[in-house]
């Protein structure tokens, strides 16, 4: 179901009526998961909320942190970091704010383009201007294999329940060191906290997963500093096995992987022939944003 042509209606009923958008939208398309779809409308709807919250209150981010923040310093050897569902960076920029490591780059994506914009005020407003922003997905990454050494999210991957598998695989592709996973412990949650999760389409099962497939677990342990207690979080440390394959160019096209470059204004696979616009200076890297452009390079 296109749900594209609803938006003023949705914007309608999240203002005057106080609709959870997430829940209307799986109600009209009569499902109980989250489509990626669903997710980007809410989400988008909702931006600006985190800021403020943030900007009220920005120690109760730093306390909800801070063994996040502890764990991350202690990975050795981590030049590149990448948040993703980087929100509006609210927990990006009291990451890279309290943490020992200097970064060369870091990166931050979202699935939604408005909180993107919130995230890159926020950062300007932090004098966190170099972190590179995009729109993206976490199931298609716009970024090449091993070219970013720790990968990390804070409860990014919660509302993609039912895709654990395939988010993993995609998050241990893009790393060449570590993925970081601060989400929602569904095994250690009471019967209220389960039954809100299930109602909401959380992820469930991460360790098993993980181990499913076979990666290195250094660390499981609870966040301890949960914001919302019908909400309990885990950290979890996975180990890349090492793979000395450095990537050519670290953003590439999500549709075939092959590398991107900025030409004429706007992101463009010579391989791909797809073109991938910026808005508003915003790096727009979903999969169905790109733009058929086989003659691109023609004078
Ligand atoms: C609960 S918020 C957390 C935001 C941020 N990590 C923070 O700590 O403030 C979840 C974020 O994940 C993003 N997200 C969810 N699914 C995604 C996906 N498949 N690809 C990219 N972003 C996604 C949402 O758009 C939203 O901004």
């Amino acid at each position: 179901m296109n749900k594209i042509n609803l938006l003023s209606r949705i914007q309608y009923l999240y203002k005057h009526e106080n609709k959870n958008i997430i829940q209307y939208l799986k109600k009209i398309s009569n499902t109980s998961s989250n489509s990626i779809e669903d997710i980007l409308i809410s989400y988008d709807f909702q931006a600006g909320n985190y800021t403020k919250s943030y900007k009220e209150n920005p120690n109760a981010k730093k306390h909800h942190l801070k063994n996040l923040i502890e764990v991350l310093d202690d990975l050795n050897g981590c030049k590149t970091i990448l948040e993703v569902g980087v929100g509006e960076a609210t927990s990006l920029l009291e990451i890279i704010k309290s943490s020992r490591v200097n970064y060369d780059k870091i990166f931050g994506f979202d699935l939604s383009w408005s909180r993107i914009k919130y995230a890159k005020k926020l950062l300007e407003e932090g004098q966190l201007s170099e972190v590179e922003l995009f729109t993206g997905d976490l199931f298609n990454m716009p970024l090449a294999n091993n070219s970013i050494d720790l990968v990390y999210t804070v409860h990014a991957l919660e509302p993609n329940g039912g895709k654990e598998l395939e988010a993993l695989k995609e998050l241990y592709r893009v790393a060449s060191k570590y993925v970081v996973l601060v989400e929602p412990y569904y095994e250690g949650a009471n019967s209220e906290a389960k039954e809100r999760m299930d109602r909401l389409g959380y992820i469930k099962g991460l360790e098993d997963k993980i181990n499913q497939l076979g990666y290195k677990i250094l660390l499981n342990k609870a966040l301890n500093n949960d914001m919302n207690p019908l909400n309990p979080a885990n950290i979890i440390v996975i180990e890349k096995q090492k793979d000395d394959h450095k990537p050519p160019a670290i953003l590439c096209c999500p549709v075939t992987k092959s590398p991107l470059k900025f030409i004429k204004g706007c992101y463009y696979s010579e391989e791909s022939l797809l073109a991938y616009p910026l808005i508003d200076g915003i790096p727009c890297l979903l999969s169905n944003n790109a733009i058929i452009a086989t003659k691109f390079l023609d004078d």
